[in-house]
């Protein structure tokens, strides 16, 4: 499995690391710099008039004859393949069409574009038809969080990846979700036992992990529990190349102990107005002021007029009222990096935590 990606995205390392296509957080400095140390890196669209911009610097990093490339095989597999080493992420709901997309994907088609948080699964089917129909080389991931979706969702759309996020994820999920523990074997053994999957001309698609994962022994164990790459979005929140609000990266960098310092709710979509998320999705953010005192009982109308007064501020509410979307991991994520040592330390450490784990067993 691990070779499969290594075989469609070769400038990377094993094993592979992905980061997260965070809306409006992760764009081409993110991007680039994650695939400029051996991982694969994504953009995360938040304003579709954005994408042909990002896309072009991206071109440029990788493109260009007469400055260095970050990573050279990677600048190698866009000269030949004509596809930049780098994936789009789209929030299906939130874009609504391709057609807005589309002109700035078919004049700098990326290697990957990821699919996640359709309206319903049927429509991936749609989009990935859609997309392999307009730009036939570049691979399409989805995003699901139970392992039934994963088989519909190969049933149906045959994607290349999908990527299994685990209910630890930080920012939006399925409200109904298990952690990547039990989630990734349940999908295997289901994607092995679906015989239907294998008749479809297309292979099965390749199982990559996502949801708690912010360092090598997370990775390491994605890789045992079946899974050919690994996808971290809160461990880059500490990127100094991500897009984010100060405010913001200081309360992630403050957090410890995710497993009360984060929770899942829907209330989070609710405090700036209506939440317009598809029904399945929750999303997971640290446990805010504004968390804390929609459970004691204080209305919704009330934290969201608090909510429109805390992001005039300096902080832009990033101090407790605003959501601050992140992860179980995020205790374990507490300095500012560059995002390339982060690929490349995390990286390492799967591969000691995997030599560690295999020298605790002894004897095979
Ligand atoms: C701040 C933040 C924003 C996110 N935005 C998106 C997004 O726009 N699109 C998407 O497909 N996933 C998004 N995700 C979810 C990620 O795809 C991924 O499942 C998650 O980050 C993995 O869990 P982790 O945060 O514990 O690493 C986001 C996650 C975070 C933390």
């Amino acid at each position: 499995m691990a070779s499969k990606l290594r075989e469609d995205y070769p400038w990377t390392a094993s094993p592979v690391i992905i980061n997260a296509p965070m809306a409006g957080i992760a764009g081409t400095p993110l991007a680039t710099a994650v695939t400029g140390s051996g991982g694969i890196g994504m953009i995360g669209i938040d304003d579709a008039a954005k994408l042909q911009a990002q896309l072009e610097d991206a071109s440029n990093i990788f493109g260009s004859s007469s400055s260095p490339s970050p990573n050279p095989a990677a600048s190698a597999f866009y000269q030949e393949r004509g596809l930049l080493p780098i994936g789009v992420g789209l929030l299906v709901f939130h874009v609504k069409t391709l057609d807005l997309v589309l002109p700035a994907l078919c004049q700098h088609p990326p290697a990957l574009i990821w699919l996640f948080a359709a309206p319903s699964l049927p429509d991936y089917a749609a989009w990935t038809s859609m997309l392999r129909a307009t730009l036939p080389t570049t691979k399409i991931w989805i995003q699901v969080g139970t392992s039934s979706a994963a088989v519909e969702v190969a049933r149906t759309a045959a994607p290349d990846v999908i990527v299994a996020q685990g209910s630890d994820a930080g920012g939006h999920g399925f409200a109904r979700s298990a952690s990547v523990i039990s989630l990734l074997p349940e999908t295997t053994a289901l994607f092995a036992a679906e015989k239907r999957l294998l008749s479809t001309p297309r292979p099965p698609p390749v199982l990559v992990a996502a949801g708690g994962i912010v360092n090598g022994s997370g990775v390491a164990a994605a890789l045992s529990l079946g899974a050919a790459g690994a996808v971290m979005g809160t461990a880059f929140l500490a990127a100094q190349e991500t897009t984010l609000h100060p405010a913001y990266r200081a309360a992630v960098l403050d957090a410890r102990d995710g497993a009360t310092a984060t929770v899942r709710s829907a209330v989070f979509d609710e405090l700036r107005g209506p939440n317009v998320w598809p029904g399945v999705y929750d999303g997971r953010a640290l446990a805010t002021q504004s968390y804390r005192e929609w459970i004691t009982g204080t209305e919704i109308e009330v934290l969201r007029e608090k909510v429109a007064e805390a992001v005039k501020g300096e902080d832009k509410g990033f101090g407790g009222r605003a959501p601050v979307w992140a992860g179980t991991g995020v205790g374990l994520v507490n300095e500012v990096r560059k995002a390339g040592d982060i690929v490349v330390s995390v990286r390492e450490g799967a591969r000691a935590a995997l030599r560690e784990a295999l020298a605790a067993v002894g004897d095979l």
